[in-house]
């Protein structure tokens, strides 16, 4: 896969160099030549963590452009005389010979670097999730173990997660590419009407909830034969059209980090069978940031120096297990937490009566199914807290949130306002929360990755939770099912691809210009300085001269 897009770039720079004597633009700076990552030095392991408090609430413009502007050629020995002349194209050819011979050595040697690379082992991936990761704690707490391998890899500083920003609906929308309304997942607590069956997160593991979509693990086993491995991720211990991935571990919040980290470790370590694909889950910083709030930034530093000595654990079990550079990790997450209070409460008691209603699901985006009237229902909540939470019927709910087409979205939806918990009579039960607007900073994960899938030290500012679906079946090479993102929005992040940004390409564009200017005027004075002018050419300025009105 690497192999044969590198080789294809290969192939079109060398021939829009060769056969033209002309000075052509090539963004030579997007070429990536395959280069043997240097052996990280090992750390020793970190300290295993302490014990941890276990939670009370388990929860499990690149522009593609290849920018190759031609300028006019540029056109040797301007009355130069034979002799010169001669000279001058066998300077040129051989320079041209020169140049050909030095992209041949580069072209070969990239195809052959880059085969004996690929061929010995096929592509493999590890997705590890830590839940509930805000964005900007990357920016916030010192954690040095990530930044080592952001620095070494890439960073998407924030990704735009699915509504509602929920840790089962977007861990489904991470592995199927699918916004939740087309996944079937639409939240941790759900009812589906047909059926009369409920879900939840502490009773998940009927298929039917999962069916509405196949996750990567899946297709990677029944498309390329591939082998998959879970040490947790929501989904990964049900038969999901009917297989689980080849490992799993059944979910279990008290099983600790290091111990689902050694099962991948043996899992990935094994050559029979070949596990290329594994994914990876941890319950923090999200249980904390319940339990605190974000706000909380001294108990937040300790819970997410914890999740750095994790990152720093699993880097250095795959670094002692030679695999670390082998293998691609994402590192991303499924949302991220709004600090709550007691004092931003939105109490439905004090509008509607219980009677009236089910409520599905709770805060911050309630799920009420009306018992009789939905309009009466309705308009009872219209009048709850217009201020601070949002009241929809289902046909109603805004299109940029892709929640509307699945018959386990509820018949109303309120969407509480950033910070304003929904209850029913109760008092405030977390401090932290997460579920709300999708577009929302504060709701945004980032994605970290490393691995010879991925450039290095490479940045961007944002993509959509959706569009991981599609580069990792790209780096593994299995043709996706339908999906809702788009490749092209990570085209920057791979190793493989063209990437140009437009404001780069235009100064490429205006430098090689600059620079083709410079250079014909250098010949042109050159020349001139060399050579008089002919004759016919003074008079035939002389003559217009005499013709201009302005002048004359
Ligand atoms: C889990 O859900 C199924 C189907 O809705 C139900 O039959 C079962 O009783 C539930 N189990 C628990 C432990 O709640
Ligand atoms: C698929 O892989 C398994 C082991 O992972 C192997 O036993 C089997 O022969 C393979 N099947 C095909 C069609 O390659
Ligand atoms: C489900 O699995 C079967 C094989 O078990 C396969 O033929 C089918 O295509 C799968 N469904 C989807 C939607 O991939
Ligand atoms: C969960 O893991 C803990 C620690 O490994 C273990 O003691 C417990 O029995 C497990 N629970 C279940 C239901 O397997
Ligand atoms: C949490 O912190 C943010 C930024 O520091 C602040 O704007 C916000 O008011 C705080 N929220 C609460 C509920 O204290
Ligand atoms: C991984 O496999 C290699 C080679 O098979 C072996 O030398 C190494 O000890 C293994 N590492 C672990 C952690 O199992
Ligand atoms: C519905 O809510 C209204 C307003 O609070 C209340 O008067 C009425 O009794 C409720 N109906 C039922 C069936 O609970
Ligand atoms: C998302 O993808 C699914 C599967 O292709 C498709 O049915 C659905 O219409 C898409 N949603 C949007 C909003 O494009
Ligand atoms: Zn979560």
């Amino acid at each position: 896969m690497v192999c044969r897009h590198k080789a294809l770039h290969m192939v079109s720079v060398f021939l829009l160099f060769a056969p033209h004597p002309m000075v052509t633009l090539q963004p030579l700076t997007h070429i990536t030549f395959p280069s043997q990552r240097p052996q990280g030095k090992t750390p020793p392991p970190p300290p295993s963590a302490p014990p941890r408090a276990r939670p009370l609430q388990p929860k499990p413009i690149a522009a593609s452009s290849r920018s190759t502007a031609r300028p006019p050629a540029v056109t040797a020995g301007v009355g130069g005389g034979w002799g010169r002349e001669v000279h001058r194209i066998n300077c040129w050819n051989r320079f041209q010979a020169l140049r050909m011979k030095l992209l041949m050595v580069l072209f070969v040697s990239t195809i052959a670097g880059c085969c004996a690379g690929s061929i010995s082992s096929a592509p493999r991936l590890l997705l590890v999730s830590f839940d509930g990761f805000r964005a900007d704690y990357l920016e916030t707490y010192n954690l040095p173990h990530l930044q080592e391998l952001i620095e070494d890899g890439v960073l998407v500083k924030q990704v735009t997660n699915a509504f509602i920003t929920k840790t089962f609906p977007n861990h489904y929308s991470i592995v199927t590419g699918l916004y939740e309304e087309s996944h079937g997942i639409v939240a941790n607590d759900m009812y589906d009407p047909d059926a009369k069956k409920k879900f939840s997160q502490f009773n998940d593991s009927d298929p039917f909830w999962w069916n509405e979509a196949v996750p990567i693990w899946v297709t990677n086993q029944q498309q390329r034969n591939g082998t998959s491995a879970a040490a947790m991720w929501p989904g990964t211990d049900v038969r999901i059209n009917n297989s689980t991935p080849r490992f799993f571990m059944k979910y279990n919040f008290s099983v600790t980090f290091e111990e689902r980290v050694e099962n991948i470790i043996r899992w990935m370590n094994s050559s029979d069978p070949v596990v290329n694909f594994a994914t990876l889950y941890w319950e923090e910083p999200d249980a904390s940031g319940h339990k605190y709030g974000p706000n909380d930034t001294v108990n937040m530093r300790r819970v997410l120096e914890q999740v750095d000595q994790h990152v720093g654990f699993l880097t250095s079990k795959l670094k002692a297990s030679g695999l670390w550079d082998a293998i691609n990790v994402i590192i991303t997450s499924d949302h991220g937490m709004a600090q709550c209070s007691p004092k931003q409460l939105i109490v439905l008691d004090n509008c509607i009566g219980r009677g009236n209603y089910t409520l599905i699901d709770r805060s911050p985006v309630a799920a009420v199914l009306p018992k009789n009237d939905k309009k009466y229902v309705y308009n009872l909540l219209k009048q709850c807290d217009d201020r601070h939470m949002k009241v929809y019927l289902k046909e109603e709910i805004p299109d940029r949130f892709h929640y509307r087409h699945n018959k386990r979205i509820q018949p109303i939806i309120l969407i509480a306002d950033e910070g304003w918990t929904i209850v029913q009579s109760e008092g405030l039960s977390k401090l932290g929360d997460h579920g709300y607007d999708n577009t929302l900073p504060s709701m945004h994960p980032f994605l970290a990755a490393h691995g010879p899938a991925f450039r290095r030290g490479f940045q961007q500012s944002t993509i959509n939770n959706v569009d991981i679906y599609p580069l990792m079946c790209h780096i593994l090479g299995l043709t996706p099912q339908p999906h809702n993102g788009t490749l092209s929005h990570t085209k920057c992040l791979l190793a493989d691809q063209w990437c140009i940004h437009l404001p780069e390409a235009i100064g490429i564009v205006i430098g090689g210009l600059l620079v083709l200017t410079t250079f014909t005027c250098i010949v042109t004075v050159i020349t001139k300085s060399r050579v008089a002018p002919p004759r016919p050419f003074s008079r035939l300025q002389l003559q217009s001269d005499d013709d201009d009105p302005l002048i004359g």
